[in-house]
């Protein structure tokens, strides 16, 4: 950590008090004046810091800071052997935990970020990672599951992420087949998972489990082509609190969880559940040819079970069928 990362998780251990200069330049042996530096570097950074001579710094109650040492408050004995780093800004936090990854980063690393400048979704597609408001976070895990089998990272996280959201907002959510999470007919969170193959063997050498949450309304309101599509978990653009730290934690325990017996699929009971597409007309792509059909199941793998007009009946994977 740097001087500055270990003041703002000191102040936002102490959020509301006053702490003086010379305590916290005792506490992390430096100088008064790097002290100063950092805090003024923080203020410019959009941090709400009260300076008040013969006091001390203060960061004010209602900061809702991402941050390592917030989100470990809420980490459960699994999710503390998570190594968890917040960035201000990144392009992708996808992108850098692939080059992580490729670099031999062990598994359990996760990286956040206030706002993504080149957040990637599924298709090519950009994500809207506006600062502030979200929370955009990839997983590096190194799981010995195939290809195919990969679908179950995606859909336990989907699961994680709408039990977090049902217990930090007390809303319903649901999920869209294979993975949006969906609140009120809006999507409001989307996992984008990226993996890469072992040359050995027959199993991936990582995936990265990018998952990306609109958490509070964007200042100034989702752009134009999103706001009939999009939601947030909280129809307000202020959050007060560690409101987004305790629902982060909130998703890794639940995933941490499900992931580590990933095959008793522990999330699949609350997976159907949730599933909207069922009953639904979907549009099957296969051998380049456009078929209507109706989803009609789940099995224990999340393959979309459709039947078509004719009674046919056929299991499907994700990159087959557009709903
Ligand atoms: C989608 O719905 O299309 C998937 C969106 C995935 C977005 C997340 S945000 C964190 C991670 N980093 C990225 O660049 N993308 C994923």
């Amino acid at each position: 950590m740097t001087v500055k990362e270990h003041i703002l998780a000191l102040l936002d251990g102490n959020k509301g008090e006053y702490i003086s200069g010379e305590e916290i330049a005792g506490q992390l042996s430096v100088t008064r004046s790097a002290v100063w530096k950092a805090i003024k570097s923080l203020q410019t950074d959009g941090y709400s810091i009260q300076a008040v001579t013969n006091k001390g710094y203060s960061l004010s109650p209602h900061t809702d800071i991402l941050s390592a040492s917030a989100i470990s408050k809420y980490l459960d004995t699994q999710g503390q052997k998570l190594r968890v780093e917040v960035f201000k800004t990144i392009s992708s936090t996808n992108e850098a935990v692939k080059i992580l990854a490729s670099n031999g980063e062990a598994e359990g690393k996760v990286i956040l970020s206030e706002e993504q400048t080149a957040g990637r979704g599924r298709k090519g597609r950009r994500f809207f990672s506006p600062p502030g408001t979200g929370i955009y976070m990839s997983i590096l895990l190194r799981p010995k599951l195939s290809a195919a089998e990969s679908t179950l990272l995606t859909t336990s996280a989907a699961v994680a992420v709408a039990l977090a959201i049902e217990s930090v907002s007390g809303k319903d959510t649901q999920i869209k087949w294979v993975n949006d999470v969906f609140m009120e007919g809006k999507k409001v969170c989307g996992i984008l998972t990226e993996a890469s193959m072992s040359l050995e063997n027959d199993w991936l050498d990582y995936a990265v489990l990018g998952i990306g949450i609109n958490v509070a309304l964007p200042t100034g309101g989702f752009p134009n082509d999103l706001t009939e599509i999009a939601t947030s978990v909280f129809s307000e653009s202020n959050h007060y609190g560690d409101l987004r730290s305790r629902l982060v934690a909130e998703v890794l325990n639940h995933f941490m969880g499900f992931y580590e017996h990933l095959m008793d699929r522990l999330f699949l009971s609350d997976y159907r559940k949730r599933i909207i597409s069922l009953g639904r007309p979907v549009m099957v792509m296969k051998d380049n040819k456009q078929r209507e059909a109706t989803a009609i199941d789940i099995d224990n793998d999340c393959h979309l079970k459709v039947r078509y007009e004719n009674g046919d009946e056929e299991y499907l994977s994700s990159g087959e069928v557009s709903i």
